[in-house]
């Protein structure tokens, strides 16, 4: 099975893929987003290049991210996975067709993360980080069940993005609308694209997903 979360900044994709992940057997989440992080913080001359671009909220350019995708997708084509944040141009939407064709495979589900950008703003300026796994939460809306401990690892240090600030954020939307939104037609032409109301709660959004890839054939009762 193959799905892709298609939203704007902060509509709550990554932390869907995380609650999937937990339910779904190995499912593998695939977020562009926490591959390039996991290249700079590697120090590689590449992650070196990506640093000032992201932290610019800007993209990165369509051949390094296929690539990207590219091995991860060839050590996995087996598995049931999740694309977060990718395919977000024309051209890796239909490169991304490409790679699944070689394959024998093909998107099945396109889930589009709806959300009002007020709600946006108020989520990605809210949101922070454990370091040692990666959980996500917010200041208000989902913090750790024990004060500054994270849920899934017990780690006690956090972060913040350096990109979820209003001004990189202003900059992160415009390209949104700019160069991700057409390949919301081009899903939609297939007729694979699944509206989601994504402003609200994490548990019913969840809830939609699983009654929607229920529906499918895509999972069976009880995942
Ligand atoms: P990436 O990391 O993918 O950022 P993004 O797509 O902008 O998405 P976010 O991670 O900001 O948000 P999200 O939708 O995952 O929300 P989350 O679940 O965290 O990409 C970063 C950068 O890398 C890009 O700007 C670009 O430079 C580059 N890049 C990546 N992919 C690329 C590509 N394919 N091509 C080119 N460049 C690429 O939730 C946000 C907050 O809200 C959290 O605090 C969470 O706790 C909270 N929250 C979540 N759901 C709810 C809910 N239902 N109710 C209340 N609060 C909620």
């Amino acid at each position: 099975m193959v799905i892709v979360f298609f939203g704007p900044p902060g509509s709550g994709k990554g932390t869907q893929s995380q609650e999937l992940g937990k339910t779904i057997k190995d499912l593998i989440h695939v977020s562009t987003g926490d591959l390039l992080r996991q290249e700079i913080a590697s120090a590689s001359e590449l992650g070196h290049r990506l640093k000032s671009k992201i932290e610019a909220g800007e993209f990165v350019t369509d051949d390094i991210i296929v690539q990207l995708v590219s091995g991860i997708l060839r050590k996995n084509v087996k598995k049931d996975i999740i694309f977060d944040g990718f395919p977000r141009t024309l051209q890796q939407a239909i490169a991304f067709d490409t790679l699944l064709g070689v394959e024998n495979l093909k998107v099945d589900v396109v889930f589009d993360f709806d959300i009002d950008v007020h709600v946006v703003i108020e989520r990605v300026t809210g949101r922070y980080m454990c370091l040692g796994c990666g959980a996500v939460y917010h200041k208000k809306n989902k913090k750790p069940k024990v004060d500054s401990v994270c849920d899934q690892c017990g780690g006690i240090r956090f972060v913040e993005r350096k990109d979820d600030s209003v001004d990189v954020l202003e900059t992160r939307l415009k390209i949104y609308q700019e160069e991700t939104l057409p390949v919301k037609k081009y899903y939609g032409d297939k007729g694979v694209l699944k509206r989601i109301d994504a402003s609200l709660s994490p548990d019913e959004v969840t809830c939609f997903i699983k009654t929607a890839l229920l529906e499918a054939g895509l999972i069976r009762r009880g995942e």
